[in-house]
């Protein structure tokens, strides 16, 4: 007997703790279809992305992230500036972009594959952003770690991921404290691309001075070659078709 209630006393402890943990495990496998991510819900439980959100507003750029989660395998990646980083732009900056412009900017902060915090380093520079041309003047965004410190670079700007905000495997988002300012808006634009034709006018220019008053005589007989070369093409088409006649 006293060894039975022994032994009882000895299980009662596990057997409570079997029953609290199921009844602590029953209300997480509820059931039922994921709800959509939305960006905009995130960021404003994050708070501090007032002004981001409302270009997520304005552009459609938030709509379009929140259907592309539901369509793509690939995931995305938001690299979010805080309503302080805009406010740091030097005045102006935003209200003298165009809608599309606008579009662009925030286009440049998504990428359109997710990242882990641990993948960062596995990145090869330039990322693809969805502003699209990664190349040097137009969208480029590059990444440089070193430990747990994530730098990004647009050309323009140097910015520091400051912290992860949100991240489900499919969404990630992290917060950076500067806007991303990308080159092709904010930077020094190409050399002007005329270096080729430019000699070839120039040369042109210097054979006119030479030749002044002979200019319309070249025009014309510029004319009459042009002239002769179709009587000489003329001329050879009939001795073609006579030819194959004859034979
Ligand atoms: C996303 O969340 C925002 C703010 O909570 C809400 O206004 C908006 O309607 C939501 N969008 C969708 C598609 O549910
Ligand atoms: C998400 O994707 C499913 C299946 O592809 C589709 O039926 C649904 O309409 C999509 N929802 C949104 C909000 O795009
Ligand atoms: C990131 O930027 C900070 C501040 O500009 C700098 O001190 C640090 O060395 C940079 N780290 C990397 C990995 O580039
Ligand atoms: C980004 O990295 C690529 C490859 O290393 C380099 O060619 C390019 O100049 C870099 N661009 C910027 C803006 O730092
Ligand atoms: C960004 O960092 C690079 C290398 O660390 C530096 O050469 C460059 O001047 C910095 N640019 C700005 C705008 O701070
Ligand atoms: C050269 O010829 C063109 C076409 O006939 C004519 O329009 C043009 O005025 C001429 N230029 C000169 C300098 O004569």
């Amino acid at each position: 007997m006293t060894t039975h209630f022994l032994s009882l006393q000895f299980l009662l402890p596990f057997i409570l703790l079997s029953t609290t943990t199921t009844t602590l495990a029953q209300p997480a496998p509820a059931p039922g279809p994921p709800a959509p991510t939305n960006i905009t819900k995130i960021l404003e439980k994050a708070s501090q992305f007032t002004t981001l959100i409302r270009l997520f507003d304005i552009t459609k750029v938030g709509d379009q992230i929140n259907t592309q989660l539901n369509n793509s395998k690939q995931g995305m990646t938001v690299f979010a500036p805080p309503d302080n980083a805009f406010s740091s732009l030097s005045a102006g900056t935003l209200n003298s972009l165009s809608d599309q412009q606008k579009d662009e900017l925030i286009q440049f902060h998504v990428i359109p594959t997710f990242i882990s915090s641990s993948q960062f380093q596995t990145l090869s520079n330039p990322l693809r952003t969805q502003a699209g041309d990664s190349t040097f003047y137009n969208f480029p965004l590059n990444i440089t770690t070193s430990g747990n410190q994530v730098n990004l670079t647009t050309g323009v700007v140097n910015a520091t991921v400051a912290n992860s905000i949100y991240s489900d495997g499919s969404l990630a988002v992290y917060q950076v404290d500067k806007v991303l300012l990308p080159m092709n808006l904010f930077g020094p634009q190409p050399p002007a691309a005329a270096p080729a034709p430019e000699p070839l006018k120039k040369k042109k220019k210097t054979g006119d001075d030479t030749t002044a008053t002979g200019d319309s005589t070249a025009n014309s007989s510029g004319g009459v070659n042009l002239r002769l070369e179709l009587h000489g093409f003329v001329g050879g088409l009939i001795a073609f078709i006579a030819m194959v006649f004859y034979l």
